[in-house]
């Protein structure tokens, strides 16, 4: 059997590992094989500042809370491992503001210690009145995805640099399945109306100082158009913006004067920070991940494909959940054509 994946960021490669240990190990032979035109340091994930942090809400949709549970739990599992500085895994604790009360978020009891901020925590940032603390965790794409990316080298999986322009040119070659993780331009290859790029603009900087992460919020403005403060290992990010249906590449500059202003102001510590880089990324958004198998019919040829893209703003903090879950997906597909298949006689 043959599996291709289309797409090497995080979605991309920890789907690919998964259906290794799932099926190539314990169940058939497979050959896996992963195209994409960008690999990294150039992917969206690689640009991300990497925090596991969902949306704060999951409005009824249990399914991406779980797979984001998955996942924390996964990366919870290896922090204590000798690998997670290989991975560009590491704790961090820190605080999301608001100006007035809101529920607690779905993923309350995921993270560790989450808990309201008391009136002197909330001393140190003025113009917020209400907040919350918890301790989550760091998965840095630059570092998680050379990480994966040896990782199935050494189990044998071929790499190709090419754009995929249509499911039939993989059909066409011999392909049994392929695995849809394009991301944001999923929509280039089969049109999806739902898909959207989420504009995200940062400012990468020098301040080793910062030790805590800070989320701003403002139910007017939208998620993330709000100052944001994330420290990596090496450099901090500065954010955000969020536009939706804005495919510009370009920095623009009234985009980064806002945001520098809006982060000194609630750190003003931020103003000694040396700016290193400045990126633009585009988010995945959809109303919810499409995680799914479907059939393509072109002729008589005909492709066997699974879905998983559309991870919005939360591509690190799902990735795990949704990779394990798109294996499951082929396990299915790989049990039916056993089923239709009746064993070679032994002779
Ligand atoms: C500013 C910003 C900050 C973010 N911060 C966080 C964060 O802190 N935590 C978090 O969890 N998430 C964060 N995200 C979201 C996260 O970056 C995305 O959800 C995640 O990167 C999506 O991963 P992906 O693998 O689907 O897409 P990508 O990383 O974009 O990878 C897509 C892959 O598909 C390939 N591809 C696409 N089309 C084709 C084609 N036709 N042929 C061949 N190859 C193709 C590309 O080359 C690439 O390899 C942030 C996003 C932005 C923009
Ligand atoms: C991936 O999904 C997107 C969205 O449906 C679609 O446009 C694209 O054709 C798919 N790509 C492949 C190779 O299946
Ligand atoms: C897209 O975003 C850029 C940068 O913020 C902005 O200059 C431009 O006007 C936006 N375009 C649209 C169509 O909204």
């Amino acid at each position: 059997m043959r599996v291709a994946v289309i797409g090497a960021g995080v979605i991309g490669l920890s789907t690919a590992i998964c259906i290794y240990d799932r099926h190539h190990l314990t169940d058939q032979p497979l050959e896996i094989e992963v195209y994409a035109d960008q690999f990294t340091p150039h992917t969206t994930s690689d640009g991300a500042a990497g925090l596991w942090q969902p949306y704060l809400y999951d409005k009824g949709n249990t399914q991406e809370t779980l797979w984001n549970k998955e996942t924390f739990d996964y990366m919870l599992e290896h922090i204590n491992s000798p690998e997670a500085q290989d991975m560009g895994l590491f704790p961090l604790s820190g605080y999301n503001l608001f100006t007035q009360p809101v529920p607690d978020p779905s993923w309350k009891d995921i993270v560790l210690g989450f808990r309201n901020l008391t009136p002197k925590e909330l001393e140190l940032f003025p113009g917020y009145s209400y907040g919350w603390l918890n301790t989550a965790l760091m998965l840095e794409g630059r570092t998680y995805l050379p990480w994966l990316t040896n990782r199935l080298k050494m189990r044998g999986v071929k790499f190709f640099h090419r754009k995929i322009n249509s499911f039939q040119e993989l059909t066409a070659q011999g392909v049994d399945v392929i695995i849809n993780c394009t991301g944001v331009r999923a929509g280039e290859l089969q049109p999806d109306p739902e898909l959207l790029p989420g504009r995200g603009q940062v400012i990468k900087v020098d301040a080793p100082w910062v030790k805590h992460f800070i989320i701003t919020h403002d139910i007017k403005s939208g998620l993330y158009n709000t100052p944001y403060i994330i420290p990596g290992s090496r450099l901090v990010t500065l954010g955000g913006t969020f536009q939706l249906g804005n495919w510009s590449k370009e920095i623009s500059s009234r985009d980064h004067h806002k945001i520098w202003q809006e982060c000194c102001q609630l750190l003003p510590s931020i103003q000694k920070a040396k700016i290193v880089d400045k990126w633009v990324g585009f988010r995945p958004a959809r109303s919810k991940v499409r995680l799914e198998h479907e059939v393509i019919r072109h002729g008589h040829l005909q492709s066997e494909v699974i879905h998983n893209y559309g991870h919005g703003g939360f591509g690190l903090t799902i990735h795990w959940g949704c990779a394990m879950e798109a294996a499951r997906l082929l396990g299915r597909i790989l049990g039916d054509r056993k089923l239709s298949k009746p064993p070679r006689a032994n002779l």
